[in-house]
């Protein structure tokens, strides 16, 4: 698993108590998987296995992975009231794989299992990721059967579209395991009821020509760790992004741009309603002054081209914010005299905060997953000093310091 990955999601699942009940289909086998993933997550993990679900996968497995017991049989061990302490213990329930079959049992109320019985006892959150024949999630019984289910609350993960075990083509996968937790995260998070965060991450580039471009080390981590972390706090999360890979939150808008300009063009689209900026892209300051339509030619001479200054999108957006933006925050890369340039930036870009990270050398924040640094507030009051950490914790604790 992708460390950075990891700790975005860590916070969303950390000490959940999630009741995995895997059915009996071939993508049992991922199911192992996920509760590994989901445990690495933090959370605490316990597991229901069906008859046919032991067709596929055992519970020594998950009992390797959980280091507790396996939950198979109603009557296995039994006081009497297994399916009850069960249906209570958990935060969430997820069945993955749901059969046609169980969906089916479910909808209609049936208690013959240790799994129907102890559902129908349960009153919390349940995620169901169906996996079946494209034919069988087609037919209108199980099309039925689990808008019933929504209708009554469950929150259906999948399926999606693919080639199926059974060798059709069509919907009825269950989800890839990191698909599914990314779909379950943005379903567990707080109703985004606080508004429109707007975040700019990455760098920018500025072509040369159809080959070469100016560029810089920017990976978009701090940015997406900062998008992540406003999903979490109850945000509409927008991302205008430069060319990056970076992990977002399964519910955010995302628009990919180039160039420094490009950034502007959008961010000013989604400004106006925002009530929070975060300017974590390192946009190019300069740009080439022309543009060659055609591949530039070696010659054997050095070579000079004119830079221009490029935009500069936190200073032009700021000038045009109004009562709606509620908090503007920049970021600081520097190599050295981090505070006193920090401050000199938050005075000219006249935005409430700029959090300032070392960049360069062994420990940079460039392309880390870790990083460290200080927050500057309008207003003369002390920097904040954030120790090194992972920038998924980092991030949210610069969204506490902020009151977001
Ligand atoms: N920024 C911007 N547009 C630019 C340059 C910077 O929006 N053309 C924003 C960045 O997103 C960041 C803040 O301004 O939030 C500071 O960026 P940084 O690159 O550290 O500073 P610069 O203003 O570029 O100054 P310098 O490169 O001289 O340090």
């Amino acid at each position: 698993m992708d460390p950075f990955w990891q700790s975005l999601y860590q916070p969303y699942f950390q000490n959940k108590k999630v009741l995995l009940c895997v059915t009996g289909s071939i993508a049992a086998v991922k199911s192992l998987e996920l509760c590994r993933t989901l445990l690495k997550l933090g959370a605490q993990v316990r597991v229901v296995l069906t008859d046919s679900a032991l067709q596929f996968v055992t519970p020594l497995s998950f009992e390797t992975f959980t280091g507790t017991h396996c939950f198979t049989n109603l009557w296995e061990n039994t006081h009497g009231t297994k399916h009850i302490d069960l249906a209570r213990w958990p935060d969430l329930v997820l069945i993955a794989p749901a059969t046609a079959n169980t969906i089916a049992k479910l909808a209609h109320g049936f208690a013959d299992d240790l799994l129907s019985t102890e559902l129908l006892a349960y009153t919390g959150p349940l995620f169901i990721a169906p996996a079946m024949n494209p034919s069988m999630w087609s037919h209108p019984a199980t099309q039925a059967n689990a808008a019933t289910l929504t209708v009554r609350g469950a929150s259906l993960i999948g399926p999606a579209e693919g080639d199926t075990a059974c060798g059709e083509f069509g919907a009825g996968r269950m989800l890839e395991v990191k698909e599914l937790i990314e779909v379950l995260a943005a379903r567990i998070a707080l109703p985004r009821t606080k508004g429109t965060a707007l975040i700019t991450l990455g760098p920018t580039r500025s072509s040369y020509d159809p080959v070469r471009y100016l560029t810089n080390r920017s990976s978009g981590k701090m940015g997406a760790a900062m998008a992540f972390a406003l999903d979490r706090a109850g945000y509409e999360v927008h991302v205008v992004s430069g060319p990056c890979d970076v992990p977002l939150p399964h519910l955010s808008c995302v628009t990919r741009v180039s160039t420094a300009e490009e950034m502007l063009l959008e961010c000013r689209k989604v400004f106006k309603g925002a009530s929070v900026l975060i300017a974590a892209a390192a946009v190019l300051d300069y740009r080439f002054q022309e543009t060659r339509g055609e591949k530039a030619k070696r010659a054997d001479a050095s070579l000079s081209v004119t830079l221009a200054p490029s935009i500069d999108v936190l200073f032009e957006l700021n000038r045009e914010r109004t009562d709606q933006q509620k908090t503007i925050l920049g970021f600081a890369a520097e190599t050295n005299d981090w505070l006193a340039h920090a401050a000199q930036k938050l005075k000219k870009k006249g935005c409430d905060a700029v959090f300032v990270n070392p960049v360069g050398g062994d420990t940079g924040a460039f392309d880390a997953d870790d990083n460290e640094g200080w927050l500057l507030l309008q207003g003369g009051q002390p920097e904040k000093r954030f120790e090194r950490t992972t920038k998924a914790a980092l991030a949210d604790e610069i969204v506490r310091s902020l009151g977001l």
